[in-house]
């Protein structure tokens, strides 16, 4: 397969197994150009893309504007909290007044669900979504199944859990997509509080004690706890949050075998994860962030290979 049988990354949940294998073919590609000393390539001369974030991005935003610059695009980079956006403007006379500017593809973060659907129905540009809400961040899913690949030579057949506050989280769900979809096999574990209710039904287990979680899997997927998202407390403390799914060195030093311990970032060290974990050899989190690049520059060099 040469192309992608979709024509925006919206979601995981739109892609195919064949997809991802092409993507993954695709990055393997670039993760050797961005290693090279000369580390541009002339492919998209002609393709302009805009960043366009709605909320907060350290690394999605970073990772995306460096992939299109190694791939020669013109960027443009919007933020919302700078924008005629704060005088009522719409999300679609915003994106269509960027396009006017003649823009090929858009990449988009936005706080509400289904955001990135909404304009690709909308506006005539290819359009990646950078996270909408607690929905989906497929870049930030591929790039973790990639580490998974690259750190254990594959992904079918791993035993992979993710820990923490599922409930808010986009990075769970586009995981859950993609590491069901390459054969991976997933439990989540946190608080019944922060599980959300008939989870089982995408395929996963449900593991409420963390050791238990951590001695069933060889790759556990550390969540921050994303307060920004809750209206209410979902547990008593973050002391004890910590106690009870926190990942620390003594736990880790415990278990019956070696995990790989990931964390799509920003970390709260002390909460969810302790230093000596994050920072050890057991740890690929900036190894993701490496791949990041590649797998963004895959994503948009195999869309706009489909732009007419
Ligand atoms: N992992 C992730 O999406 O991080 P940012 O919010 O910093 O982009």
């Amino acid at each position: 397969m040469s192309e992608l049988s979709v024509n925006h990354l919206l979601g995981i949940k739109y892609l195919t197994e064949q997809d991802i294998e092409l993507i993954f073919e695709t990055a393997d590609h670039f993760k050797e150009v961005i290693n090279r000393a000369i580390k541009k390539v002339p492919t998209l001369r002609d393709i302009t893309i805009a960043n366009i974030f709605f909320e907060n991005s350290t690394r999605t935003k970073l990772s995306f504007e460096l992939a299109e610059k190694r791939l020669s695009a013109d960027v443009i980079n919007f933020s919302a909290g700078q924008s005629s956006v704060k005088k009522g403007e719409t999300l679609i006379d915003t994106v269509n007044n960027i396009l006017s500017m003649k823009v090929d593809m858009v990449v988009m973060r936005h706080p509400n669900p289904g955001a990135g659907i909404f304009l690709s129905r909308h506006v005539k540009a290819a359009i990646i979504n950078a996270g909408d809400g607690a929905h989906e961040h497929p870049t930030q899913a591929l790039l973790d199944t990639f580490s998974i690949r690259e750190r254990l030579g594959g992904v079918s057949g791993k035993k992979v859990v993710i820990v923490g506050d599922i409930l808010h989280s986009r990075v769970a769900l586009s995981n859950i997509f993609a590491l069901k979809l390459q054969g991976a096999e997933v439990k989540v574990c946190g608080p019944r509080t922060l599980l959300p209710k008939h989870i089982e039904s995408l395929g996963v287990g449900v593991e409420t004690d963390l050791r238990k979680a951590l001695n069933w899997c060889d790759v556990a997927n550390m969540l921050r706890i994303q307060n920004e998202r809750m209206e209410f407390s979902y547990f008593p403390t973050t002391r004890e949050y910590s106690q009870q799914y926190g990942i620390n060195r003594s736990l880790l030093e415990s278990l019956d075998k070696e995990i790989v311990i990931m964390h799509p970032g920003p970390i709260n060290r002390g909460v969810e994860i302790t230093s000596d974990v994050a920072d050890s050899d057991q740890s690929i989190i900036l190894d993701q962030v490496e791949n990041g690049v590649a797998i963004r520059m895959a994503v948009i060099y195999l869309l706009a290979s489909k732009i007419k």
